[in-house]
């Protein structure tokens, strides 16, 4: 069985992060949220993996994700021209597929708990397609599946309109050689995409054996902060403390990372927290559910429940962070002038809370 990885896409609702950087690179507890799918596979034992990447972005996915060897895998890097389509990207990995079966997982989907299980429902079972849903209460903003009483799809809408199931359908699908027939036959959909909802109704529609499994674990998909937020409280919830850093006039309460070099001074840390490589954290609070990535500075400020990636400077706040995603290279400090103002430099679609 192979690995597909669909690591291309607009990432729109992540703008502006998304303009210098690809979505799936985001970290959670400092790892790149594709990672996290990555080594998924290879815990099923799936180490040929293929990664669908875009040109604007796949240079950096490369650069960090390597040819797989840090994985005990081996990727194989298939270039996407324009974002067409779920279903496209299955479609342009039809020779490196070949005739396997395979697990197909968007980039930005993070699944607690792996993928082992429904692998092996996957393989026990002679199916042309396993896909995996997610009970929720209102899961009109996605694919919806119906079952029948065997188990078996009956039918998957795409944001139904109307409440017909309780099940989406998540982003890891499992499918045999059959879907090449179903990609090669659909049509694009209004918004000029080869959707995967259409391709797992055709097969359906051909009478075969479409099958789903049911998650109990949590599920998300981090196309927006809050989702991002989400998953990084998951990691976080159960990362094993480590102080690989120094710590001087400080406390540090409950699971606490601090990677190697990490400086934490004059400073209160509530964990779950991730202190990252080389950054200074000092005369400062970091509550409970935040990671702040390597070489940044946290200074005479408050911040919680929040992600900071790589090389940013929080400095002399006079108010709490809390439930922000700061990209690379931010600076936020504190204005000269006349109170009650702020200054701004905001790229487009920043979003900034009051
Ligand atoms: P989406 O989140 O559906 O799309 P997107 O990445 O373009 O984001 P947004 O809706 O915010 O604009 O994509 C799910 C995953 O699949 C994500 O990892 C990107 C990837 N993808 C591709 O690689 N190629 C594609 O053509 C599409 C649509 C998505």
């Amino acid at each position: 069985m192979k690995g597909l990885v669909l690591s291309g896409g607009k990432g729109t609702r992540l703008r502006p992060l998304t303009y210098t950087g690809a979505k799936q690179l985001v970290p959670v507890a400092n790892k790149p949220v594709l990672f996290y799918a990555l080594e998924d596979l290879a815990e099923a034992g799936i180490t040929e993996i293929g990664i669908v990447i875009s040109p604007e972005t796949g240079e950096q996915v490369k650069q960090e994700v390597g040819d797989g060897s840090n994985f005990g895998a081996r990727f194989t890097y298939i270039m996407q021209p324009q974002p067409l389509g779920i279903a496209h990207g299955i479609k342009i990995a039809q020779d490196f597929l070949g005739g396997d079966p395979f697990i197909l997982f968007l980039g930005d989907n993070f699944i607690r708990g792996g993928i082992v299980a429904q692998v092996n429902a996957f393989r026990a079972q002679a199916m042309d397609a396993q896909i995996i849903l997610y009970e929720m209460r209102d899961p009109s903003s996605m694919g919806v599946a119906v079952l029948n009483g065997e188990g078996r799809v009956e039918k998957v809408v795409e944001k139904p309109k109307q409440f017909i199931s309780p099940y989406a359908v998540i982003g890891i699908y499992m499918f045999g050689p059959s879907v090449f027939d179903a990609v090669n036959n659909i049509q694009p959909s209004a918004r000029g995409e080869l959707e995967i909802t259409d391709t797992i109704q055709y097969l359906v529609d051909k009478g075969l054996n479409v099958r789903a499994h049911k998650l109990t674990d949590a599920w998300v998909d981090t196309g927006r902060i809050g989702d991002m937020l989400e998953a990084n409280r998951l990691v976080l919830d159960v990362i094993p403390p480590r102080h690989d850093g120094i710590v001087e006039n400080s406390v540090l309460e409950g699971r606490v990372v601090l990677e190697a070099g990490a400086c934490v001074k004059n400073s209160k840390i509530r964990g779950p927290a991730i202190i990252g490589q080389r950054t200074v954290v000092e005369n400062a609070f970091v509550g409970p559910y935040t990671s702040i990535h390597k070489d940044c500075l946290v200074r005479h400020c408050e911040i919680e429940h929040s992600i900071v990636l790589e090389n940013s400077r929080l400095e002399d706040l006079p108010t709490r962070v809390a439930d922000s995603l700061i990209g690379r290279n931010v600076q936020i400090h504190r204005a000269e002038g006349p109170t009650k103002t702020v200054r701004l430099m905001l790229g487009d679609f920043s979003q900034v809370g009051l």
